[in-house]
């Protein structure tokens, strides 16, 4: 059975153009309304215009799907959300996808350039979401999607400013999935790779006729559809894989009193990962923790 949005409303922030424009098609060619926000500005966080979202609430109308535009900064979240809500009254999906690249070496960072990726990716996820959740809480209903990056988890060179600001949004996502959990809020990160005009000055044409964004697509749909159960989690896709990340931790070692000396001493303890854990949430993490300790304790 085909997966189908009927009489949901979703709001996809950048869906102008990229991946944003993708997942706006396709939500509205399977039966959702859908906001198209889109600021219309240039890939560094400057400008604006109304063009980018209209063109896509255009292809959306022409194949008879519903679509409203915004042109809404994403700081801005409540006016977008007052977008749906104006148009047809609820609020289900958030896709937090705008985004801004500012890359510059750590030496030659300005504030601005951290400022302006920080205002974008997270006060907008925030903003956005913030004034969404109290719909979702009380139809106790909501599809949440953050979008993070390979460079959050990894690193990138260049993009010290991109890769905390998109790490900071997959600890949004996790601490949300906490607070939705008993209103049927689900949230979850997604790491994509698609050529896009944020990216494409990095791919070869080889590489960029592989990643197409409508790859990451159906990933982006089932993580907002009535079916989808996980949360909390980050899922990744990109040239037609689909996957997952999680983080694991080892078992460490209880060293009571310790010195530094007692810290080089058992290094590969501390350090080593050949048993490994994998931990769904801080309290999980407290209670292993006060167990590793007990069994250690034990055993001296
Ligand atoms: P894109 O540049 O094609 O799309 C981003 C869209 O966001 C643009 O249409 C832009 O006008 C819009 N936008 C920018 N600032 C905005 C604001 N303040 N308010 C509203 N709209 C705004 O880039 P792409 O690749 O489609 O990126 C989508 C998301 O995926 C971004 O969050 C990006 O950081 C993330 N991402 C993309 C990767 C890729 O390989 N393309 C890799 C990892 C993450």
């Amino acid at each position: 059975m085909s997966l189908r949005f009927d009489d949901r409303v979703a709001i996809v922030t950048g869906a102008g153009g990229g991946l944003g424009r993708t997942y706006a098609l396709e939500l509205a060619r399977r039966g959702c309304k859908v906001v198209v926000n889109d600021l219309g500005g240039d890939g560094h966080g400057s400008s604006g215009t109304s063009a980018m979202a209209d063109q896509v609430v255009g292809e959306i109308r022409g194949f008879g799907g519903e679509a409203v535009a915004n042109y809404d900064s994403v700081e801005n979240g409540e006016s977008i959300v007052k977008t749906a809500i104006d148009k047809w009254g609820r609020i289900d999906i958030v896709i937090n996808n705008a985004g801004i690249l500012r890359d510059v070496t750590f030496v030659n960072m300005k504030e601005i350039d951290w400022d302006l990726i920080f205002k974008v990716h997270v006060k907008g996820a925030y903003a956005v979401t913030k004034a969404a959740w109290p719909y979702m809480r009380d139809q106790k209903y909501g599809r949440i999607v953050v979008t993070s990056s390979n460079s959050a988890v990894y690193g990138n060179f260049g993009q010290v400013n991109y890769s905390a600001a998109k790490h900071a949004l997959i600890g949004f996502s996790n601490s949300l999935a906490q607070e939705g959990a008993k209103y049927n809020i689900l949230s979850n990160a997604l790491l994509p790779t698609a050529v896009s005009r944020m990216s494409k000055s990095v791919m070869s044409d080889a590489m960029a006729s592989m990643f197409l964004p409508e790859h990451v697509t159906p990933l982006v749909l089932y993580m907002v559809h009535e079916k989808f159960v996980d949360t909390g989690k980050l899922f990744e896709a990109g040239a037609q894989w689909y996957g997952t990340v999680h983080y694991y931790g080892n078992k460490g070692k209880v060293l009571p009193e310790a010195t530094v000396e007692d810290v080089r001493n058992n290094w590969n303890d501390i350090a080593g990962m050949d048993e490994i854990r994998y931990l769904e949430s801080s309290k999980d993490h407290m209670v292993e923790l006060m167990e590793n300790l007990n069994e250690q304790k034990a055993k001296m």
